[in-house]
């Protein structure tokens, strides 16, 4: 925490350049999330390539559905995956239409725990999220700049900074 409170003064004192790096150290992979969450939608990002596989506790998931935010102590991963390609560097569609996994590239989370977020200045806090990126092993990368993933997810401050609220709601 003292080391958080520390790189958070930096992002104050010399703007929005220094980074928040020390914030993933709160967040953590649920080591059994694949079978202890609900994998709630598949997003295929032909824009840059990649297929994301989204996470979510079905408590949360319940929350969101009801109008409500997910609760405290919520966390929510996002698998991301190369897609395939083929030799002429195209991306690979199977069957169905949907773009195919290839190697799985990082593992995004972000989590909520009341009371974290007060740390943050006004304009970067994310209610009371923060983020952490995973490697594929499942270790945590250290000294991952979060900012930009605050700064993106913040155009969702209406809807508790979730981007996939629709998918939630629609996931059976
Ligand atoms: C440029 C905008 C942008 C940035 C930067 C960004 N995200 Fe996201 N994030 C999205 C979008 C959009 C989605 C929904 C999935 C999709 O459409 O790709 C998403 C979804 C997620 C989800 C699933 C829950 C949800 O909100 O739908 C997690 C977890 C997540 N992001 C974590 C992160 C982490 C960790 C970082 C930084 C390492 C990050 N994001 C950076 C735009 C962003």
């Amino acid at each position: 925490m003292r080391k958080l409170t520390i790189t958070l003064a930096a992002v104050a004192a010399v703007g929005a350049t220094a980074g928040v790096y020390a914030a993933t150290e709160d967040v953590g992979l649920p080591a059994n999330y694949r079978q202890a969450m609900a994998n709630y939608t598949v997003v295929d990002r032909t824009d840059n390539g990649q297929v994301r596989v989204l996470y979510g506790p079905q408590a949360a998931i319940d929350a969101v559905r009801a109008g409500r935010p997910a609760p405290s102590g919520t966390t929510l991963i996002m698998e991301i995956y190369t897609a395939q390609r083929n030799a002429q560097n195209e991306l690979v569609r199977g069957a169905d239409g949907r773009l195919q996994r290839g190697a799985l590239a990082n593992i995004f989370v972000m989590e909520k725990r009341t009371g974290w977020g007060s740390q943050y200045p006004a304009e970067l806090r994310n209610g009371e999220w923060e983020y952490a990126i995973f490697t594929p092993a499942m270790q945590r990368a250290e000294n991952r700049n979060m900012q930009p993933c605050m700064t993106c997810h913040l155009q969702r401050r209406d809807a508790d900074f979730v981007f996939s609220t629709a998918a939630m709601a629609q996931a059976r």
